[in-house]
């Protein structure tokens, strides 16, 4: 038959059970191509199934998650990389406009609010954002 792969991949690997999430201690990025506050965003595909993350930086802290709303599981930034509120205080998922805190991924604001983002472990180690 053969359809368009796009349609064809595994996007339940959205989740943190993924085979297609990083190994520890890949690295992401350099800590300076994050601006603080800011976020970005990274793809891993594995055969069939394609990882989506995002790391958010505040301060001295960075936390990655999931790309994966919980709302309607849906990746959050509709423009790339734009995953925080103007202000960048907190993170937006431009879908339905629902607001997660940075620190955990606990939604603040809109239809799936008290429920949280899938964190996906990061960590900062010789000044490059790794996954843990
Ligand atoms: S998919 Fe995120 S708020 Fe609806």
């Amino acid at each position: 038959m053969g359809g368009d792969p796009r349609l064809e991949t595994d996007l339940s690997g959205a989740l943190s059970d993924n085979p297609a999430q990083p190994l520890s201690g890949t690295r992401l990025c350099a800590l300076a191509d994050l601006a603080d506050p800011g976020a970005r965003g990274f793809s891993f595909r594995r055969g069939d199934s394609l990882f989506l993350g995002f790391v958010v930086r505040r301060g001295a802290g960075v936390h990655g998650f999931v790309d994966h709303c919980p709302h309607a599981g849906m990746p959050l930034a509709l423009l790339p990389g734009r995953y925080l509120t103007g202000a960048g205080d907190l993170i937006l998922c431009s879908n339905h406009g629902a607001l997660f805190r940075a620190e955990d991924g606990l939604c603040v604001a809109g239809p799936c609010t008290g429920r949280r983002l899938t964190p996906w472990p990061v960590k900062v180690e010789a000044d490059a954002v790794v996954a843990a």
